[in-house]
């Protein structure tokens, strides 16, 4: 009884992994044709490639470029819409938005459609569809995100020094994906040239991924270094502060105009310029001016 049942067990096990073949070749085979039915019944028509991505980060001020990869389009349009106000911006190469600087083109060899934005501007983040003219539409959304970096310049935003100090203000530019081509500064306007005047120094170094420093440095401030500093980079808005150089004791604002002759700052300037152990090439350039300047001076009275 043992035996044969282990035999009838044996037999039926035979039987059952039999079975188990069969079905597993039948669901194999069955599996193939689904699967091979289900590609061509998914590549008929236009599709998205998955790989598309779904969310863009840019940095105001920037051009943004939404990719829209649509393979087997045939004669189908690509349109894509702002979400914010379901506005159409474009359907295939023409702009329906009263705004230059949304285009759409096609870059044939990659099946993209790429929606560019211009000049982005914060109002701009949000969603974006690309819609394709399939019966029923389909459609693929992008989120455009904004960075705004920060910019400011170190301290207070009144500055208050002594004659004859160094004055150094840090531009700090924070949270930038991109490194500004360039940063100015201005004086009262005008551009602060480094080579047009000895005793200054500007520099602009990146620190980290994001951030970079101008740092405006001013050897000897004197009255004539009052004002409004205004640090300008490339691609961003401008931040500024106001420079006091104080005479002595007073306040900037209580000594007589700089126009006026008044030999004593100068004087204490070409003491300085003179003082032959700090006799840097700034500083000389700095006493041969003034010399030169005091020279003229007494010369005309
Ligand atoms: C999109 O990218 C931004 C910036 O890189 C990130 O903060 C955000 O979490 C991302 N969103 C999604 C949905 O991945
Ligand atoms: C697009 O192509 C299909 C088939 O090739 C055709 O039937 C249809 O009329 C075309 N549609 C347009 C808008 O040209
Ligand atoms: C400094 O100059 C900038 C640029 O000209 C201007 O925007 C800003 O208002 C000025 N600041 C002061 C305090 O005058």
């Amino acid at each position: 009884m043992k035996t044969l049942g282990a035999a009838t067990t044996t037999s039926s096990g035979v039987v059952a992994m039999t079975f188990c073949v069969l079905i597993f070749l039948q669901l194999c085979t069955g599996g193939e044709a689904a699967v091979v039915k289900r590609f061509t019944g998914l590549y008929t028509g236009p599709y998205f490639d998955p790989t598309t991505t779904t969310n863009i980060t840019t940095q105001l001020g920037t051009h943004a470029y939404l990719p829209c990869k649509v393979k087997q389009l045939g004669n189908k349009s690509v349109s894509w819409i702002r979400r914010r106000d379901a506005h159409i911006l474009t359907v295939d190469r023409f702009t329906f938005i009263a705004d230059d600087r949304f285009q759409a083109f096609l870059v044939d060899s990659t099946d993209t459609w790429t929606l560019q934005v211009k000049y982005v501007q914060p109002r701009d983040a949000g969603q974006y569809e690309c819609q394709v003219s399939t019966e029923p539409k389909m459609s693929h959304f992008i989120t455009l995100n904004v960075v705004v970096p920060k910019i400011e310049i170190l301290g207070e935003s009144e500055i208050y020094v002594k004659t004859g100090s160094t004055v150094s203000l840090k531009c700090v530019i924070t949270q930038s994906l991109e490194e500004p081509a360039y940063i100015f500064w201005y004086h009262d306007g005008n551009r602060v040239l480094e080579f047009d005047r000895s005793l200054i120094n500007i520099n602009m170094e990146p620190v980290g991924t994001d951030t970079t420093v101008s740092t405006l440095v001013i050897f000897h401030a004197h009255p004539e270094d009052n004002g409004n500093y205004t640090c300008s980079p490339s691609n961003l808005d401008s931040a500024s502060v106001v420079l006091h150089v104080l005479n002595g004791e007073y306040p900037a604002a209580m000594q007589r105009g700089k126009n006026s002759a008044s030999p004593i700052p100068g004087w204490s300037h070409l003491s300085m310029g003179l003082g032959l152990a700090a006799c840097t090439p700034p500083r000389f350039a700095f006493a041969v001016a003034l010399s030169l300047a005091i020279l003229s001076q007494l010369l005309a009275t």
